[in-house]
């Protein structure tokens, strides 16, 4: 059976991992599976629901029920069950509920297979923090990028503050390190570059630098130029 080729790009929040997952995807025409946005689903959606964080069997009930339509961020919307939440799931806070129901192993087993599936022809992108180590280990280029907590709650004042949000860079720098301490210290699949990942500091580099570097990486690696 053939085995569509995946390139996982893993790493905490705010490296700009999620923008070069994108680009890469609309450069190559592959598929791209946001599984940031199955866990934020997940956690809004339970949490409408009533079910509490706690109860890890009405949370993996929902996982494998959930009707959830959302081809990527960058096809635009999100539609949970009928309804469109693909504002809700960009708020910082859903961010801060995914990182809590993703600590629990079995709601981690139960969104798997659902990850897997994204496996189509011509190939996927996967944007995460254990695609590389966990859900495509087999996959045939990893990148994982890194940025200091200071630049990545920089970067994110920038954008909310251009969106017209008011937030404080301190109260961001301080959810950017406690959503990374429990991201790295959890027992399931804490966040961690595969032994095998290519490892890209992103601090000093802009958005189009990333996506170059990458790029020479998928050439080399894989023979692909992009369409
Ligand atoms: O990438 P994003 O900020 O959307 O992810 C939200 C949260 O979901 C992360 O902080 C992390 O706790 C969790 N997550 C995860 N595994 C993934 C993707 C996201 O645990 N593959």
């Amino acid at each position: 059976m053939r085995v569509e080729t995946v390139i996982t790009v893993d790493g905490p929040s705010g490296t700009g991992k999620g923008t070069l997952a994108q680009r890469l995807a609309r450069h190559l025409g592959w598929h791209f599976l946001d599984s940031g946005a199955l866990y934020r689903i997940t956690a809004l959606g339970t949490e409408a629901a009533g079910i509490a964080p706690t109860d890890t069997a009405g949370l993996c009930a929902f996982a494998a029920r959930m009707d959830v339509a959302f081809a990527t961020r960058f096809a635009g919307s999100i539609v949970l069950d009928g309804a469109e939440i693909s504002d809700q799931v960009r708020l910082e806070e859903s961010g801060a509920k995914a990182s809590i129901v993703a600590a629990i192993p079995e709601l981690r087993a139960a969104l798997l297979q659902r990850q897997r599936d994204f496996r189509q022809p011509p190939g996927l992108i996967a944007d995460g923090r254990d695609m590389g180590t966990v859900v495509f280990p087999d996959a045939a280029l990893k990148f994982y990028l890194t940025a200091s907590a200071e630049e990545r709650a920089h970067r994110r004042y920038k954008q909310l503050i251009n969106k017209g949000v008011d937030v404080s860079l301190r109260s961001l720098l301080r959810d950017i390190q406690a959503r990374d301490e429990r991201d790295s210290t959890r027992a399931v699949a804490p966040l961690r570059p595969a032994e095998d990942a290519i490892i890209v500091d992103t601090d000093t580099l802009t958005a189009d630098a990333v996506f170059a570097l990458a790029c020479q990486h998928v050439d080399a690696r894989l023979g692909l130029r992009g369409a």
